[in-house]
């Protein structure tokens, strides 16, 4: 069942685009301030175009603005709300926030941390907003499908061993010998069920290398053909020679939806040691080259193929961001992601070497703003941009005690084990307590996920919770609470208008 969202009362004047200073000025007015002076507020407001009422409202938004923007994950009956303030007063500034051009500008920006969230609470809260049943069903423990779902197509297998992954079989990865892994018409029957049941997207992204898995490029045409998104990871390093067979695979990739090669440097032979090869084999040139091909074949094909790089900084590449920013727009890729790693490499760099990193990030960002990039998008992770803009404090993102991250993007590994996500579905962290159940000749993925409706899931189970797992975690935990005091996700003020 869905339902048209009503829209509010528009509290804008016409759109003005402020300058980058402006919105990062506001952004530091929104997320360093406790509380907002509303002659400042008015002249924030004007910046934007926004508009208010009368004197009443400005400093109801003066106080409730700063609440959201530092807190956009806790709930209504953790805020530090002022007790004059009544559940109507509330919801009357949470509409005027989903229609603020300000707001939305702002914490959708990269001068707002934590905007990689607040851009996926868009669709997070649309897809509540638009389908009720499905809060209910979750409410009431019924058996849901996930609308997202990562598949995990080999056992630990790669070509490369780089040197902070823990899923290649020389690390920590412990995957089961000889135990047979799921076939292509066993991922076929997922993914058709998986469709069935409301699941929109399939993203292809651990187990190892997903491209050198023979049959990949029938698990994903049976993807394709369930209609998901699919979205696939690869270290890029068989896409050279996959294109100059034009095998059934590479064909695959061309009628995939989103495909992002790791690419960790800009320099053959840095790049040769992260990836553990010898450096006379050069990996780095033939990844270019695969990339090249791919995104001639794609442009000459007319395929809605979107190319991305995905880079993670460490000890090794933190003074090559820049070099890595200028390869990609000269690869003309539709995206960059400048990642942190998740077992604490970035964040040991030392302090100097964190200084380098963020002014080449801080010059990438105003280049950005500049248009230097043209259409392609560059992505920070959130943890970075506080430091970009050199703040002490971070909004705050909520860890409830219970995970809820299956019942919106949940993973499979290789053997058909159903994990609650992504990591945990990798054998150096996978737990019974993070497992929803197994796919067998006798339980298919359907009855997996029907069994399982009832099991719930601990947070201290979990050893090391990754940033896009969190935000749904933090953005369940709102949406839960603040319904169960009757604000209903159409009512969450992250769910912005269209500007
Ligand atoms: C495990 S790999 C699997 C897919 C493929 N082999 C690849 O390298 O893209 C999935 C993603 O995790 C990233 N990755 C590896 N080790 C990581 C770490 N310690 N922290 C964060 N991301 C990591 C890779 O760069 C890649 O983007
Ligand atoms: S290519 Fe991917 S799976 Fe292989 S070692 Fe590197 S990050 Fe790990």
């Amino acid at each position: 069942m869905s339902t048209e969202i009503e829209k509010p009362q528009d509290n804008n004047m016409e759109y003005i685009q402020p300058t980058t200073d402006q919105i990062l000025n506001t952004s530091t007015l929104l997320c360093q301030e406790d509380q907002i002076d509303p002659s400042i507020l008015e002249q924030s407001l004007k910046t934007f175009g926004d508009n208010y009422e009368d004197i009443e409202e400005l400093a109801l938004l003066g106080h409730v603005i700063p609440l959201v923007a530092q807190n956009p994950t806790t709930p209504v009956k953790d805020l530090e709300l002022s007790p004059n303030i009544t559940k109507e007063e509330l919801l009357k500034a949470y509409k005027w926030i989903q229609s603020s051009n300000m707001l939305k500008t702002v914490m959708t920006s990269h001068y707002y941390p934590d905007y990689m969230m607040i851009r996926y609470a868009q669709t997070f809260l649309g897809d509540l907003a638009k389908d009720p049943q499905y809060l209910k069903d979750v409410i009431e423990h019924k058996p849901l499908t996930p609308k997202r779902l990562e598949v995990h197509v080999t056992n630990g297998t790669c070509n490369y061993r780089c040197s902070m992954c823990l899923w290649h079989v020389d690390n920590q990865a412990k995957y089961e010998g000889d135990k047979e892994i799921l076939s292509t018409e066993d991922w076929n029957k997922v993914f058709k069920q998986a469709a069935e049941g409301g699941t929109e997207v399939a993203i292809f992204s651990g187990g190892g290398e997903p491209l050198l898995r023979s049959d990949l490029g029938d698990v994903i045409e049976y993807a394709n053909k369930a209609g998901l998104y699919t979205m696939i990871y690869t270290n890029g390093s068989r896409l050279e020679k996959l294109s100059k067979e034009n095998s059934k695979l590479y064909r695959s990739l061309l009628n995939a939806d989103w495909l992002r090669v790791s690419l960790h440097s800009t320099d053959e032979d840095t790049y040769a040691d992260l990836v553990h090869l010898p450096r006379e084999k050069k990996p780095l040139s033939r990844v270019v080259r695969g990339m090249k091909r791919l995104i001639d074949d794609r442009d000459r094909l007319g395929k809605p193929l979107k190319i991305g790089i995905g880079f993670v900084v460490q000890h090794q590449n933190f003074d090559q961001v820049s070099e890595i920013a200028k390869l990609a727009k000269e690869l003309g890729v539709d995206l960059l992601n400048i990642r942190e790693d998740c077992i604490d490499i970035t964040q040991n760099l030392s302090l100097e070497e964190k200084e380098v990193l963020y002014e080449q990030l801080r010059e990438i960002r105003k280049d950005l703003d500049n248009g230097v990039y043209g259409d392609m998008k560059i992505d920070f992770a959130d943890t970075m941009i506080t430091k970009m803009n050199g703040w002490e404090k971070s909004p705050k993102v909520e860890t409830p005690n219970e995970c809820k991250v299956h019942l919106y993007r949940s993973a499979i590994d290789p053997y058909g084990r159903v994990a609650v996500c992504d990591l945990v579905s990798e054998p150096y962290f996978a737990t019974e307590d993070l497992t929803l159940g197994y796919i067998s000749k006798e339980k298919d993925y359907a009855k997996v996920l029907k069994n399982s409706a009832n099991k719930q899931f601990k947070t201290e189970n979990c050893s090391k919770c990754m940033p896009g797992q969190q935000a749904i975690n933090a953005l369940w935990y709102k949406v839960l609470e603040d319904n169960k005091v009757g604000i209903t996700p159409e009512n969450q003020p992250l769910l912005f208008r269209e500007l």
